[in-house]
């Protein structure tokens, strides 16, 4: 074993904060890994994205500031949320519950909230509560939570924010909640924009998340110049496939990958699309209640500090045994046949090497729409984007040198099902053995305690019948790999191994 007692103690701490390096490969690593990667091998069709200067920031304060600072800017007022027979009812409207768990040491009112959600006093002095970023990058792994997961469990299947009020409330109602002009204005603004978020961004499962679709709508109903918010799209809402032809009524899914690869990336995204210092497309993600300029420039402020906690996060170590013989023997066969495309790693993390290379999508053969089609493919909203505020920031290069997917950083990828860009695939074994892949299946339960350490992932079973046919107490826990957006194909790279290597190679995955 080497997964030390420390982080094994951290990890059984109630809350996982995970700032310590836990992670480190097994047997001998770093320089010789590097060397023993064969020249030829699928990763030569890959192209390197370049490192580009980032700001600094502070890492301690950025904590702060996401677990309670005002980035969301408006909310709903801590008036209703504090009123029990209501409280489930706001937190569900941002996907979550309000059982969730806490996080110890939040000032004020963000003592009690759920970790995903921030207390705060926003710019024209409500008490209001909103999402934070945990959200979507707060997830459990075996009953803890770990800051910086990808959340598998939110449920946006009503879509993002939205209350089904129908965007606002009648005003005898409101002072009947005993409000105060703020907090009518910030309760009405925030309904009014999860009324326009939420039919947009409803999923068909839980668990898949509608980042993408969340900031086409971001963008479009904001005006690119001044970020003034409007109810009608400003820019038509074009989603294109990637033959250029419109697509209507799109879901699109991507699976929210955990923080710890954010440092070792030159290019943010699955498809490396978003270059330059990172901030902007995180503060993009606040504007939901941003209206102007100067408002944005406030908020981007706190993000150079949100930004260098983001990369300072580093994955838990694995909690269950590994047998360290089979592991050497998959560090080997990962040199092989993994490691010039997803990097090298070591108990020293100065040793550990990351190529940042795109891997174009015929070579990759996953789901297209992400990397083709997706989230800002379309060049007018390429166009709104960069002419932005947020593009001054980080600007966005789709298909730059072409369309393609970054192999990611496989530190802690054991905690991370469901695998792939958009989630389609259960474990890791099946990530490794393509025709093994289910066409449609079904996580057992959302429980995260309920964890398949030999195939490393979540327990699943396969359903015979396409999602729309399941019945509708079991639908939101199916995944249907025939919709567009969540193909399970591709990645051949673990197909040539016996299982046996397989399993070895599975072994190796646990150190990292
Ligand atoms: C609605 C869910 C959601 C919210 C809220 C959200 N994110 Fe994300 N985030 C995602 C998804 C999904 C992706 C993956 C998108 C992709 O790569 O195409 C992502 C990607 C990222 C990445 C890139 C990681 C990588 O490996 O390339 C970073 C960094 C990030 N988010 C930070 C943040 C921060 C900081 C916030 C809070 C301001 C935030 N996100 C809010 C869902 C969300
Ligand atoms: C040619 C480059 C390449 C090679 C070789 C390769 N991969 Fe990958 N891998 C990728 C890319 C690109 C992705 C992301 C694809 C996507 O999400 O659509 C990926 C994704 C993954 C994922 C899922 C990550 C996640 O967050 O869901 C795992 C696990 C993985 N690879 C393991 C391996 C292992 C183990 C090997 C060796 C047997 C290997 N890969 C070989 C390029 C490669």
């Amino acid at each position: 074993m080497r997964t030390s007692a420390t982080c094994r103690s951290i990890l059984a701490a109630s809350v996982l904060l995970v700032v310590a390096a836990c992670g480190g490969g097994s047997g001998t690593a770093g320089p010789s890994d590097l060397e023993s990667i064969p020249e030829l091998g699928p990763w030569n069709a890959g192209v390197p994205l370049p490192a580009e200067p980032q700001e600094s920031g502070d890492p301690v304060r950025g904590r702060h500031l996401l677990l309670n600072g005002d980035f969301m800017t408006c909310g709903v007022p801590w008036k209703i949320y504090s009123n029990p027979a209501l409280r489930d009812f706001v937190a569900r409207g941002f996907g979550g519950g309000a059982n969730a768990p806490t996080i110890p040491g939040r000032e004020g009112n963000n003592a009690e909230l759920p970790y995903y959600m921030n207390a705060f006093t926003s710019p024209d002095g409500a008490e209001v509560v909103n999402a934070n970023c945990l959200l979507c990058h707060g997830g459990t792994f075996n009953g803890e939570l770990v800051i910086g997961l990808g959340n598998a469990n939110a449920d946006f299947t009503g879509g993002f924010g939205d209350s089904g009020v129908g965007g606002s409330l009648p005003p005898a109602l409101l002072d009947a909640l005993g409000l105060d002009t703020a907090e009518k204005a910030n309760l009405q603004k925030i309904l009014g924009r999860g009324a326009v978020l939420g039919p947009t961004t409803a999923m068909r499962t839980i668990g898949q998340n509608p980042a993408e679709m969340l900031a086409v709508i971001l963008m479009v109903h904001h005006d690119r110049d001044t970020l003034a918010w409007s109810d009608d799209e400003v820019t038509p809402i074009v989603i294109k496939d990637h033959d250029g032809s419109e697509l209507v009524d799109v879901k699109v899914t991507s699976d929210p990958p955990p923080w710890w690869r954010a440092h070792k990336k030159n290019a943010l995204f699955y498809n490396g699309m978003a270059r330059g210092d990172h901030r902007g497309t995180m503060a993009l993600a606040t504007s939901v209640c941003v209206d102007d300029v100067e408002r944005a420039r406030q908020v981007d402020e706190m993000f150079r500090d949100i930004q260098a906690f983001v990369g300072s996060v580093r994955p838990p170590a694995y909690p269950f045994e590994i047998d360290e013989d089979l592991a050497a023997d998959g560090h080997a066969l990962f040199v092989q046949s993994c490691a010039g495309c997803h990097g090298t790693y070591s108990a020293n993390e100065d040793e550990e090497t990351y190529p940042n290379l795109l891997i174009p999508l015929n070579v990759i053969g996953t789901d297209p729409m992400v990397a083709n089609a997706g989230v800002v493919h379309a060049p007018e909203l390429v166009d709104w984007y960069n002419g932005s505020f947020y593009g001054q920031i980080t600007r966005m290069e789709p298909n730059d040198p072409f369309p393609g997917y970054m192999p990611p950083p496989l530190d802690g990828i054991w905690a991370t099902a469901p695998f792939l860009h958009n989630g389609s695939v259960p474990t890791v074994e099946l990530l490794l053995k393509s025709s093994a892949r289910p066409t449609v299946w079904r996580r057992v339960d959302l429980d995260s305690r309920n964890f398949d350490q030999e195939a490393l992932g979540w327990p699943w079973l396969e359903v015979p019948v396409p999602q729309a046919e399941v019945p509708e107490s079991e639908r939101e826990l199916v995944y249907d790999t025939t919709y567009l957006s969540q193909s399970n194909q591709g990645h051949p790279f673990g197909d040539h191994l016996s299982d046996a290597e397989r399993r070895a190679v599975i072994e190796y995955l646990k150190t990292l």
